[in-house]
């Protein structure tokens, strides 16, 4: 059950980016449930249509915009489409990411450039369209969805798991260069959460049997675990909280 904080965004513009389906959509719910303009920016425009009708379903308000986070073109559309709806941006959440379990002999450039140029090279992109606006401001709070993988590497997701850690460094510099701008900068660290990016491990009872032993809280994560500690960080209670790394993983790093 979760405990909304009714109006907690009230007046206040959030961009999720990758927010059609799993974790982003958990993440864009919540905020339109606290009284978020919610703008979600995907590739998946189905799935992204359909959780828009249900948000605003609910009376939440949002909006759609198709974007390849690779493509600097789109990415640089998206943010003036918003700047000229809502005048600001408040909060960017740059949820958008792929994986592919592979080991390390069998990991090829394609695979390499793909999850750097979505995972990474979307953030900087994203968070490099919205800081000019968010420096006008003088606010603006940016969320990095990086992993537990940016600390402790999993074997065979290698270019995975250097995409995360430097979100996370990402994260962290621009909670240095931006902060005294009045912006905050933060990454959030999840273990497992059922997603459709987890499908296939998920799909494994040995792998689930080993990786539940590992969670002291005994269970994997939903994508409402990730929403609330997200939403947090995007919230005027975080804005003495910068640079961090904020682990959702049940304990599985404890
Ligand atoms: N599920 C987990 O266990 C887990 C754990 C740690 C971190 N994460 C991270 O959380 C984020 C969300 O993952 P999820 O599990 O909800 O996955 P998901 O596959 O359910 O959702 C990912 C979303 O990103 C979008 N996306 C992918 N490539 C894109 C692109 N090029 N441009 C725009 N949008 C694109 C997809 O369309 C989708 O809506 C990812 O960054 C993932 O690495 C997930």
């Amino acid at each position: 059950m979760i405990d909304l904080i009714p109006g907690r965004f009230e007046g206040q513009v959030a961009l999720v980016v990758g927010g059609a389906q799993g974790i982003g959509k958990a993440i864009a719910v919540r905020l339109a449930s606290e009284g978020a303009r919610v703008v979600i920016a995907d590739i998946d425009r189905a799935m992204m249509a359909r959780t828009a009708a249900e948000i605003s379903a609910a009376g939440g308000s949002v909006r759609t915009v198709v974007c390849d986070v690779q493509k600097k073109p789109q990415v640089q559309r998206t943010v003036v489409k918003i700047i000229r709806w809502y005048k600001r941006i408040d909060v960017l959440m740059f949820v958008a990411g792929v994986s592919k379990d592979t080991p390390f002999v069998e990991t090829d450039e394609k695979l390499w450039d793909l999850t750097m140029s979505v995972n990474l090279r979307g953030g900087f992109l994203f968070a490099r369209a919205v800081a000019p606006q968010m420096i006008k401001q003088r606010k603006g709070k940016l969320v990095f969805m990086s992993s537990t993988n940016a600390w402790d590497a999993e074997a065979n997701f290698a270019p995975y798991n250097a995409s995360k850690s430097g979100l996370y460094l990402l994260a962290k510099t621009l909670a240095r260069e931006l902060g005294p701008m009045g912006i905050n900068s933060n990454a959030i660290g999840p273990g497992l959460i059922r997603t459709r990016l987890t499908e296939g491990v998920r799909k494994d009872p040995t792998f689930m049997k080993k990786y539940e032993n590992l969670i002291p809280v005994g269970r994997i994560g939903e994508p409402e675990d990730v929403a609330g500690p997200a939403t947090f960080l995007a919230s005027r209670d975080a804005d003495y909280v910068n640079g961090v790394l904020l682990f959702v993983d049940g304990g599985q790093l404890a």
